[in-house]
């Protein structure tokens, strides 16, 4: 009998237009942190490029993380911590500005949704209040929103959590 396969490997994974590759090496990950660093929602929530580039480089056995790249240039980064509370979640999605509105996040987030199948009945992710467009991409995903998580990230803004339910 075969062993059922253990969803969010660090294998490289070609999707449609992007490409993802589980091992972010450090280069890419201090170009993505300097990116976010400078895009909302982490100017508002006041994320240095230091602390991103930290969290995506620190020793985190239930996270995995993904560089995304589109005709072999990097094109941004999804974090997903695996188990959470009944499936995924994930944790930190972003595009360098000129990857973005082309469709990669949704194909990023079919992927996402395809491998939390495999294991689990749901998916989630949490948007900042006042991150209209990350909350209406992910509404448009079949994302719904469970409600706000107050002070979570900074004592200003509340977070929103949202699941999706896969079964
Ligand atoms: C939010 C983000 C990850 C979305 O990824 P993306 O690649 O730009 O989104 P896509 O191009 O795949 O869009 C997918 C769908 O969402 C819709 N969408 C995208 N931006 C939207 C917006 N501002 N308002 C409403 N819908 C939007 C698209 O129209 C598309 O719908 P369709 O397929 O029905 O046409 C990306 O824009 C990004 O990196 N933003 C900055 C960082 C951020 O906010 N990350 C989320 C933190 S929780």
């Amino acid at each position: 009998m075969s062993t059922p396969r253990k969803a969010f490997s660090n294998a490289t994974e070609k999707l449609a237009n992007c490409q993802l590759s589980g091992s972010l090496t450090n280069e890419q990950a201090l170009a993505v942190a300097q990116m976010l660093s400078v895009s909302e929602p982490w100017v508002t929530l006041r994320f240095s490029a230091a602390s991103l580039a930290n969290y995506l480089t620190r020793d985190d056995v239930s996270l995995r993380r993904y560089a995304v790249s589109v005709d072999g240039n990097l094109a941004g980064v999804i974090c997903v911590r695996n188990p959470w509370l009944r499936g995924p979640y994930i944790e930190l999605l972003g595009f360098f500005p000129e990857y973005r509105g082309r469709g990669i996040g949704k194909q990023v987030l079919a992927w996402v949704e395809a491998e939390a199948r495999c294991e689990s009945k749901n998916l989630w992710v949490a948007a900042s209040s006042f991150n209209q467009q990350a909350l209406d991409f992910y509404r448009r995903l079949g994302f719904y929103p469970i409600g706000p998580i107050q002070g979570l990230v900074t004592p200003e803004h509340d977070e929103i959590l949202l699941r999706k339910s896969l079964s």
